[in-house]
């Protein structure tokens, strides 16, 4: 199979990898030649150190990087099955590209797009034959992260959905299938993590080594909240924050951190500028957290009781089945348990306890349990067995 890939940065350039690592002959489009130069060079260092580490012969490395033709021509889409779309999240310029590309390639070629926050069906709008359109959500690095979340459409055809879905489980991705709406899985189940540890930030309670390592060495998360946030950069998480928030009607559970925007508008982005939450010019020292477990304690199960509550909401939406919103948390961003599972686990009169507790405090919509949660409550039911 033909797969056509376009745009050559980060994501574009990890899934023409991921689709050449699994024998398709992949065209690799971006406007930019700069980009594609860039990607083919990256490639050509990942697959030499693939075989130095002799996970990969030098023929296999050479049949993998001959699969992928560099193009700056749309036009060399024709003979692809399917096109996965990754350049810039901007509706107007998706939507311009993607009807270009319906007239290129022929009628059964796939439609795919890589958003993050974008709306399905929008970008389907563009078509005239809207039912080839569908999501496919990697993760970065998209070689290395085992997730993808596949999202029809509402104009979205079965066949497209079972193709598209087939093709991304022969990559050897495991692959969730989820509604259409703002954050898809991961990105909605999500949000509290890094909300909720600001608000907690932000009240005093404690700095973030302190939160950090509440959640690592108590929660068993691979990282802290705010060593995460530098990593992704505190200006992209936080846009995504202000989009999910807006999306969603302004529901205050989403509502963004004054905190976040204003390291956002310093420039302290986290690791890309080299200070964030935390230094990292060189000799500097991570703060010390204080290893106090009470206060640690309240921490963690602040945060995850919000978690958990977002995902079982997910679940009474029907944003996806259960398993694949546990599976979405565990194989997209790393979480130590599926956060049902956990709720299970914790006991679900008490997760409904504690968020009573907080909503009692503070009076505030934000902390209001889901009513999946409190029905099974009340029948004593548990998500699995
Ligand atoms: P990027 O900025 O690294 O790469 C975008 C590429 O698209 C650039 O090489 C640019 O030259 C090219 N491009 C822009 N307009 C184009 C056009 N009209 N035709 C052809 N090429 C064009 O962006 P990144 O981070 O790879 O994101 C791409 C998409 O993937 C976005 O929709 C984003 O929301 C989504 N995404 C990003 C994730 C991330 O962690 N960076 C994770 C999952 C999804």
């Amino acid at each position: 199979m033909i797969v056509g890939v376009l745009g050559a940065g980060t994501m574009g350039a990890g899934i023409a990898q991921v689709a050449a690592q699994n024998d398709n002959k992949v065209v690799l489009v971006d406007l930019n030649e700069q980009m594609l130069e860039k990607s083919k060079s990256i490639l050509a260092k990942i697959m030499n150190r693939l075989v130095e580490k002799e996970k990969l012969t030098a023929e296999q490395s050479e049949t993998i990087q001959n699969n992928i033709q560099y193009s700056t021509d749309l036009n060399d889409f024709k003979d692809c099955e399917i096109v996965i779309e990754a350049i810039v999240e901007n509706i107007d310029v998706k939507t311009k590209v993607f009807a270009e590309m319906e007239k290129i390639t022929s009628e059964s070629c796939i439609l795919a797009s890589n958003t993050s926050s974008l709306s399905i069906a929008s970008i389907g709008a563009a078509l005239e034959n809207p039912s080839r359109i569908i999501g496919v959500h990697f993760f970065n690095p998209a070689p290395l992260m085992p997730l993808v979340e596949i999202i029809p459409a509402v104009q979205t055809s079965e066949n497209t959905l079972t193709k598209t879905t087939e093709l991304i489980k022969s990559w050897k991705k495991v692959t969730v299938l989820c509604k259409d709406t703002p954050g898809f899985i991961v990105n909605r189940v999500a949000r509290p993590f890094y909300g909720e540890a600001l608000r907690i930030y932000e009240e005093g309670v404690a700095d973030f080594a302190t939160i950090d390592w509440a959640m690592t060495e108590l929660g068993g998360f691979r990282m802290g909240p705010f060593t995460l946030m530098d990593y992704i950069g505190n200006d992209i998480n936080y846009t995504v924050t202000e989009t999910v928030f807006a999306a969603f009607y302004f529901d205050p559970r989403y509502k963004p951190s004054f905190t976040q925007k204003r390291h956002a508008e310093a420039g302290y982005l986290g690791r890309k500028s080299q200070r964030g939450y935390y230094s990292y010019a060189e000799g500097a020292e991570m703060p010390e957290p204080t290893k106090n477990t009470e206060v640690g304690n309240y921490i963690l199960n602040r945060i995850r009781v919000m978690l958990i509550n977002e995902a079982i909401d997910a679940l009474f939406l029907n944003i996806g089945t259960k398993e694949d919103i546990d599976l979405a948390m565990t194989k997209g961003v790393n979480y130590p348990k599926g956060l049902l599972l956990w709720a299970d686990e914790i006991g679900l009169e008490n997760v409904l306890g504690k968020l009573e507790e907080l909503f009692a405090e503070y009076g505030e919509d934000r902390y209001r349990p889901s009513p999946l949660l409190r029905r099974m409550v009340a029948k004593g039911h548990k998500f699995f067995n």
